[in-house]
């Protein structure tokens, strides 16, 4: 009887912080498992893809998938440019976080824990992808219905199918692929 109670009193006293951290986890999850895993574009790379891109302090350059948040860090540090990291895994959110305060571009980045493709595209200049070529596919309509015309495309390894890119080039033996949103 008096194990009874203990139990009861326990539960009576520890449910309320278990149910507290339970809500907080799911919180923090991400709807659903990343797309791709998180592989790092080489800095080489990063500086190839802003540069096709021409990127300025004027632009607004969203990260798809952005895993440590490089190519927006350096695209505001280097450029002075705002950027936008996406990343669906809260593990990449933490290290992004991290990285924006230590390179001091907190006013310039912003951090979005989010799906790619639930995010409103309409405030970019310029959008970095590294993901996969089913993904850039499945991103096409995406892009073309929301991205303002102009709108500068830039992506790793990774074409659009019949989307034929206007530049692509090789940096340290992998592909960069460069496209500008049409005029509707
Ligand atoms: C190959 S890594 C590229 C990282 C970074 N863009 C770079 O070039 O260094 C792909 C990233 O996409 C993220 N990801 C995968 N599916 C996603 C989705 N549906 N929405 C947002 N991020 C996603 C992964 O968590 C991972 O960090």
């Amino acid at each position: 009887m008096r194990t009874r109670l203990l139990a009861l009193a326990l539960t009576i006293v520890l449910l309320p912080g278990a149910t507290m951290a339970l809500a907080q986890a799911a919180a923090q999850a991400p709807t659903r498992r990343p797309d791709v895993i998180f592989v790092p574009t080489p800095e080489a790379v990063v500086e190839a893809m802003l540069q096709v891109a021409n990127v300025t302090k004027n632009d607004v350059v969203y990260d798809l998938g952005c895993g440590d948040g490089r190519i927006p860090i350096t695209a505001a540090k280097k450029y002075g440019a705002r950027g936008v990291c996406v990343d669906i895994d809260p593990q990449r959110i933490e290290e992004i976080t991290a990285n924006v305060a230590k390179n001091n571009v907190g006013d310039r980045v912003r951090v979005i824990h989010g799906d790619l493709f639930e995010q409103d595209l309409s405030g970019a200049s310029v959008i970095t992808l590294y993901l996969l070529p089913s993904l850039n596919v499945k991103l096409m309509p995406k892009l073309m219905k929301e991205c303002k015309p102009g709108t500068r495309i830039v992506s790793q390894s990774f074409d659009m199918g019949d989307w034929k890119p206007e530049k692509e080039m090789d940096v340290d033996g992998r592909k960069v692929y460069y496209w500008t949103i049409p005029k509707r």
